[in-house]
């Protein structure tokens, strides 16, 4: 008997389902999980903040057709009080996410192979929406889970482009529409890489937030999609993914894009 496993933090939508569908449609039995996981949150009032919406997230998992909903309290995860696992992932939590929070991936990694320990799963689903975070994992599982499959899921976007996520139901009205750019700007950063280098690239981007009264840039960049080591040029690697994070007010959201120029 198969088991697919889906880890989240709650306060779903259609993208969670997403990455449920696909464990559905390969494994006998999917579990989900819903953990507001403490150790990767760098940030306190970050923690404090992550919307909960436990009642209703069953409900959707329900209705989802989700075999087991898994949603343990922090002492069950980490009975020992907060562990100081560290993990290595050589470069890939050397950039953008790893650089910002501090300790972040380590926490993720923390948790989830956690998880695998307890569920065992065949399979488990990430999506490329946290693209570093699936590099990480995929890392994670090539260390100490070889037998568990990493499956990688599609972003699913709302109709203005803009990335689900739970961290949307924070935005006002004023910053759900200056969220809608930030899609906007990245296939604007794939049109324009056919004619454009990476320096150019990244000097457009950080201008066009500069013009911006609503999003403030913390960073982005060009990175090759397998190792995330920075690109310098094209021909450096033969597939680059461009990612940012941007603040919305105090909501700080994430995306990406994939850029095959050759
Ligand atoms: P969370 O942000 O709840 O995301 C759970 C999973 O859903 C992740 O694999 C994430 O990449 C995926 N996801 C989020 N938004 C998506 C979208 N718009 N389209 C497709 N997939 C999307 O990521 C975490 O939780 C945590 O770090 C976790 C892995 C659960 C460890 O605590």
């Amino acid at each position: 008997m198969s088991l697919g496993f889906v880890p989240t933090m709650g306060a779903l939508h259609q993208g969670h389902l997403s990455l449920l569908k696909k464990s559905r449609s390969q494994n006998e039995l999917s579990l989900c999980s819903i953990f507001i996981n403490p150790t990767q949150f760098n940030n306190k009032a970050d923690l404090k903040n992550y919307p909960s919406r436990l009642k209703e997230d069953i409900k959707l998992l329900g209705a989802a057709g989700c075999d087991v909903v898994f949603t343990p309290p922090v002492s069950e995860i980490y009975p020992g009080g907060l562990p100081s696992e560290e993990y290595d992932f050589g470069q890939l939590d050397k950039v953008m996410e790893g650089v910002q929070r501090p300790g972040h991936f380590n926490g993720v990694a923390m948790v989830v192979a956690r998880f695998f320990e307890i569920i065992q799963p065949q399979r488990a689903y990430f999506g490329e929406k946290d693209y570093q975070q699936l590099a990480i994992i995929r890392s994670l599982a090539a260390q100490k889970f070889k037998n568990i499959e990493i499956v990688s899921c599609p972003t699913l976007r709302e109709k203005s482009g803009l990335a689900m996520s739970s961290r949307n139901l924070l935005l006002n009205e004023r910053y759900q529409i200056a969220a809608q750019r930030i899609y906007q700007r990245l296939l604007s950063v794939k049109k324009r890489a056919k004619n454009a280098n990476v320096a150019e690239l990244e000097l457009w981007v950080a201008n066009e937030f500069k013009k911006d009264g609503d999003l403030v840039l913390e960073y982005f960049e060009i990175v090759d999609a397998k190792s995330l080591k920075k690109s310098t040029g094209w021909s450096d690697f033969p597939e680059h993914v461009a990612c940012l994070a941007v603040f919305a007010g105090t909501t700080r959201l994430i995306d990406n894009i994939l850029l095959k120029i050759n």
